[in-house]
C-alpha cells in the first residue's frame, strides 16, 4: 500500500526501490570482493616463499583466507613420534595473522604425507597416534583456526567406497573417531571433510562422500563442513551439476568450502562459473585458490592460477567480477557456540592446574589440563596428581611426563611454559581405566 502511495504520489516507483549495493562499490581485490556477501577468498601459502616480496605483496592485498600447503602436515608436524614442530605452520600463521587473514588448518588424518614412523604403524597404535596427533597439533593452535580439515582423502577414486589405507584398516570408524578427537581438541573450529573429484554430482565417490556426511549428521558425529578441493583438469572437469553438489551437501546442515581450486589453463569462464555457483548457495562459506601465482603451483605446468609473475591474468578479473555482482551476505550463518574451558579458581602467584574429562570410552578416557598463571607471569611449570583407581596415561601432548607408581609428573613443553598472568595453557592426555579427575597441583619456579 505504501509502494502504491509512494507510486501514487511520485509516479514512478524507483523512488521506493532501496539499492542492495550503493553504486560504484565495487571491491577492488578478492578478500574485499568476498567479504561484500560475507564470504572469504583465500589462497594456498608456503612458507618457502615468504621471503619473495613479489608473493607476498600480492598475498597480502588479494586474500583474507591462508592455508599452509604443506607446513600442517602430518610429516611437518610431528616428523618423529611424540615430538611436535610447530616452525614452518607458525611461520604461515604468524604471516597470516600479522597480515589481517584468518586460517584453514590442512591437514590432520590422511594417507599421504605421512612420515616413516606413521606409515609404518598399523592397528590399535596407528589408531592412538592418529588420536595423538590430533591433539598434538590443534592443542597448539586451539582457538586460533577457522576450520580444520579433519580427515583428507579418505574416499576411494571410483566406486563410491573408502580408500584403502593403513588408517581405513584400522577400521571404518577411524573417520568419525578423528571428528570426535577434533571437537573435544578445539571446540572453536569448524570440522571439515576434504576430497578432490567430489564436485561432480553424478561420480560415485561424489555420493560415497555424501552418504557418509549425512549418516554423520544422523548419528551426531561432530561435522561442520565439506571441503570441495576442486582441482579442475580434463580428467576432471568442472561440470555444470558443481551447484547441485554444493547445494546437496549444504542440505545436510554442513557449510561447504572450496578448499583448492586451481582450473587446467585458467578459463576465465570456468572460473566465473565456480564463484557463481558458490554465491548461489548461502552455505558456500568461501573460496581458496591453490597458490598465488601460475610458477607457486604444484601443477605450474597447468597454469592453473589466477596471477602469472606480477600480472593478473584475465581469470583474476573473471572472479573478481563475479565476486563484485554478488548479493550481500545471503544468509549468515551462526557460528557454533564453543564449549566454555574451565576456569581454575584463580591464585594470588604461582599457578593452578584443573583437570577435565573431554572423552570416555570402555577403558579409557581423555582429559585436557588447564594451567593458568596466577597474579604474575610464569615462564615454566609443573603439574602433579595422584591416580586414584589405578588409570595409567596411553599418551600426552603438550607437556613431558614423568611417572612413578600412580604419581603423575607434568612439566611444561619447550614452546608452552611461558603463560602471561592471569593467562592459561592447556595440556592433554589419553588414559587406560576409569574416567577419573582427581585434583591436580602446579608449580612454578
Ligand atoms: C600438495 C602440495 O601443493 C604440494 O606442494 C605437495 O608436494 C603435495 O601436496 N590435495 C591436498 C593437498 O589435500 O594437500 C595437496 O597439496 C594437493 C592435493
Amino acid at each position: 500500500m505504501l509502494i502504491a502511495a509512494a507510486v501514487g504520489v511520485l509516479g514512478v516507483v524507483t523512488a521506493v526501490i532501496v539499492p542492495t549495493m550503493p553504486a560504484g562499490a565495487a571491491a577492488s581485490t578478492l578478500g574485499a570482493a568476498a567479504a561484500q556477501s560475507g564470504r572469504y577468498f583465500g589462497t594456498a601459502i608456503s612458507a618457502g616463499r615468504l621471503g619473495d616480496s613479489q608473493y607476498t605483496t600480492i598475498a597480502g592485498r588479494e586474500f583474507n583466507m591462508v592455508t599452509a600447503e604443506n607446513e600442517m602436515k602430518i610429516d611437518a608436524t610431528e616428523p618423529n613420534r611424540g615430538q611436535f614442530n610447530f616452525a614452518n605452520g607458525d611461520r604461515v600463521y604468524n604471516w597470516a595473522v600479522q597480515n589481517g587473514k584468518r586460517v584453514r588448518g590442512h591437514t590432520l588424518a590422511w594417507h599421504g604425507q605421512q612420515p616413516g614412523w606413521m606409515q609404518s604403524l598399523s592397528g590399535s597404535s596407528l589408531r592412538q597416534a592418529m588420536i595423538d596427533h590430533i591433539n598434538g597439533v590443534m592443542g597448539h593452535y586451539k582457538g586460533k583456526i577457522y576450520a580444520w580439515d579433519v580427515v583428507n582423502e579418505a574416499y576411494a577414486d571410483s566406486g563410491g567406497g573408502r580408500r584403502d589405507s593403513n588408517l581405513q584398516r584400522t577400521g571404518n570408524d577411524w573417520i568419525e573417531v578423528a571428528f570426535r578427537t577434533a571437537r573435544a581438541a578445539d571446540p572453536a573450529a569448524k570440522l571439515c571433510y576434504n576430497d578432490y573429484n567430489i564436485d561432480n554430482w553424478t561420480w560415485a565417490k561424489t555420493q560415497g562422500v555424501y552418504n557418509m556426511v549425512k549418516d554423520f549428521k544422523a548419528r551426531g558425529v561432530p561435522i561442520d563442513c565439506v571441503g570441495l578441493q576442486s582441482h579442475f583438469n580434463s580428467g576432471s572437469p568442472y561440470n555444470s551439476n558443481y551447484r547441485t553438489t554444493i547445494s546437496s551437501f549444504a542440505a545436510l546442515g554442513v557449510d561447504v568450502q572450496i578448499t583448492e581450486l586451481d582450473i587446467q589453463g585458467a578459463s576465465p569462464q570456468t572460473y566465473a562459473a565456480v564463484v557463481n555457483d558458490c554465491l548461489a548457495v548461502a552455505r558456500c562459506a568461501g573460496i581458496t585458490v591453490w597458490g598465488v601465482r601460475d610458477q607457486d603451483s604444484w601443477r605450474s605446468g597447468d597454469t592453473p592460477l589466477l596471477f602469472s609473475g606480477g600480472n593478473k591474468k584475465p581469470a583474476y578479473d573473471a572472479v573478481l567480477n563475479a565476486l563484485n555482482s554478488a548479493s550481500p551476505d545471503p544468509d549468515p550463518t551462526p557460528t557454533p557456540t564453543p564449549t566454555p574451558t574451565p576456569t581454575p579458581t584463580p591464585v594470588p602467584d604461582g599457578c593452578a592446574a584443573t583437570i577435565t574429562t573431554t572423552n570416555s570410552w570402555q577403558g579409557g578416557f581423555q582429559s585436557t589440563v588447564t594451567v593458568q598463571a596466577g597474579g604474575a607471569a610464569i615462564s615454566a611449570w609443573t603439574v602433579r596428581w595422584t591416580w586414584p583407581g589405578g588409570q595409567s596415561i596411553s599418551s600426552l601432548w603438550n607437556g613431558q611426563q614423568s611417572v612413578s607408581g600412580s604419581s603423575v609428573t607434568v612439566r611444561n613443553a619447550a614452546y608452552n611454559g611461558s603463560i602471561a598472568a592471569g593467562g592459561s595453557t592447556t595440556f592433554g592426555f589419553t588414559a587406560n581405566g576409569t574416567a577419573a579427575t582427581p585434583t591436580a597441583t602446579c608449580t612454578s619456579p
